[in-house]
């Protein structure tokens, strides 16, 4: 599936523009990190951009959140290692390899860095990973954000945190001007 057609796919079933924003931070975050392991970027971008797809529909802890993406992926004939990559990100069992592992660490530090861009005049323009650190280590700040999946990508996909924060601060630096986290002119 090319990206205009998935995009569309996210805008049909999606509610809300901040659903969409997530889903692109997330892809952008994906994108990069299949660059850095020398792995399929496309594949790995869908996966993000997929991932909470019913997520206006079935809600945050809604029953059947993953499992209503991956009926409406399947229909679309979206490559099977993207739905399991989807269903990964909610349930564990489907964590088979390096992509649907690496979804859940994508997921959560997309969370952080959306929020510390949005609390910053140039948003992403010019993010900082010690900067970010420290958004991390404040528990008031995104409380959403799982801390121990931003952590845990050390051992998840093997990345040590700095490592992991500048490739997830470059992947949402490239889907910015899509979803407003750029310097503002
Ligand atoms: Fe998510």
């Amino acid at each position: 599936m090319d990206r205009r057609t998935a995009l569309e796919l996210c805008r049909s079933k999606t509610l809300k523009d901040t659903t969409v924003r997530h889903l692109v931070s997330v892809e952008g975050v994906m994108r990069a990190l299949a660059r850095r392991f020398g792995e399929d970027e496309e594949l790995w971008g869908l996966t993000g951009l997929f991932h909470d797809l019913d997520q206006d529909v079935t809600g945050e802890d809604g029953v059947g959140h993953a499992e209503v993406a991956a009926g409406w992926l399947r229909e679309a004939g979206v490559d099977e290692r993207v739905v399991n990559g989807v269903l990964a990100h909610a349930y564990p069992e489907y964590r088979t390899d390096l992509m649907s592992r690496a979804v859940v660490h994508a997921d959560a530090v997309a969370g952080l860095l959306v929020a510390a861009a949005l609390v910053r005049p140039e948003r992403a323009t010019g993010m900082k990973v010690s900067s970010v650190k420290k958004k991390l280590k404040e528990r008031s700040f995104a409380p959403g954000v799982n801390r121990d999946e931003v952590t845990g990508a050390e051992d998840g996909i093997g990345l040590p945190l700095d490592e992991f924060l500048a490739i997830g601060i470059e992947g949402l630096q490239e889907v910015a001007p899509e979803i407003g986290l750029t310097a503002q002119a």
